[in-house]
């Protein structure tokens, strides 16, 4: 059953999901199959699903080894292009935005991991550019949710109310979300127990320990579109300050505690004003396990970051396959 409520920020879009939310900013722009999108060759292979179900393509853009933009092709289809604030830093938009101004292409901001972070001079991500997205259930321990972002001064919208799902969570989700609040009391991450048990049950029966990616994730979105009216009411009661010092603590944590590990981190300095997703560090299979059991010593998950698109996996440079990040999800 759909839930219409009064929207008070009448230059954003609720979905379920922040693929979602990128595919509607192509919408909005009139993207038509043939249409093309630049995105970065380092990006998770579900993202392009929201390309694919509008008939487009994407056209991929290497980066180097900091997830700079290392060039950007020329497409004469082109209609935008796709910045991403990697793990909540924010990415540099100089070159960004003097490439869609020479070519009149339309600039879309992907900050799905960075919800609540803004760049040195207090602009927040997702919010700096024609649109952007975020994803809220990296950041918080909600079941969905995402948010499209559009600068009225570039793009028209009529976005007066917003439209949530009034749903049933899944019970998995439900018995999890318990756990996690016995956490905050008893200090033992029993949610994160019920997970390994999970993960090891997978492990028996497909041989994996994460799911793996559907043989569709590049072509459909396959999730619901709207935001659950229980993800809304509780992205809103959320204490921001808190939760961003709680994510500032844990970084500071993990690159003191990591530093006679056999690591690289991607960020080796925390700049103020950055919510990180979580702690993302070059790394190989061999260190993760123990880097892993300490993460969650103290409740947090440690994973590989990306799955990379289909297309990029086959002949990619190695650091592409080397990254890893503790998740600082609560
Ligand atoms: C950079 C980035 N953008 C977009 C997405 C898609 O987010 P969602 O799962 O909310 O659709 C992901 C998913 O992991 C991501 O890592």
């Amino acid at each position: 059953m759909l839930k219409k409520i009064t929207n008070e920020n009448e230059n954003t879009i609720y979905f379920s999901c922040a693929r979602h939310a990128f595919k509607k900013s192509l919408e909005l722009i009139n993207f038509k199959e043939s249409d093309t999108v630049l995105i970065p060759e380092f990006i998770c292979r579900d993202l392009l699903s929201s390309i694919n179900e509008l008939g487009g393509k994407a056209i991929f853009y290497p980066v180097s080894k900091n997830l700079k933009p290392e060039s950007l092709p020329l497409d004469k289809n082109l209609r935008a292009i796709l910045v991403v604030n990697y793990f909540g830093f924010a990415q540099n938009l100089d070159i960004f935005k003097d490439y869609s101004l020479k070519h009149n292409i339309v600039l879309i901001e992907d900050n799905a991991h960075g919800y609540l972070s803004a760049d040195k001079d207090r602009n927040l991500l997702g919010q700096r550019t024609d649109m952007g997205f975020v994803s809220f259930r990296k950041i918080l321990p909600v079941y969905d949710g995402a948010m499209l972002y559009v600068n009225k001064k570039n793009i028209n919208i009529n976005s007066t109310h917003i439209f949530l799902e009034k749903e049933t969570l899944p019970l998995r989700f439900q018995i999890k979300n318990l756990f996690r609040k016995f956490n905050r009391y008893i200090k033992i991450p029993l949610h994160r127990y019920i997970e390994i048990i999970s993960r090891y049950s997978r492990y028996l029966t497909t041989g994996y320990y994460l799911p793996q990616p559907t043989a569709d994730a590049e072509k459909r979105i396959g999730y619901k579109l709207y935001m659950s009216h229980n993800s809304y009411l509780k992205t809103q009661k959320v204490d921001k300050n808190k939760e961003i010092l709680r994510r500032r603590d844990l970084y500071n944590y993990f690159l003191l505690t990591l530093k006679d590990f056999n690591i690289d981190p991607l960020y080796p300095n925390l700049p103020d004003y950055t919510c990180p997703y979580g702690f993302p560090f070059y790394s190989n299979k061999k260190e993760i396990k123990s880097i892993s059991r300490l993460a969650l010593s103290i409740g947090f998950d440690c994973m590989p970051w990306p799955d990379l698109p289909s297309k990029i996996i086959e002949n990619c440079p190695n650091f592409y396959k080397n990254l890893y990040f503790i998740d600082f999800l609560e």
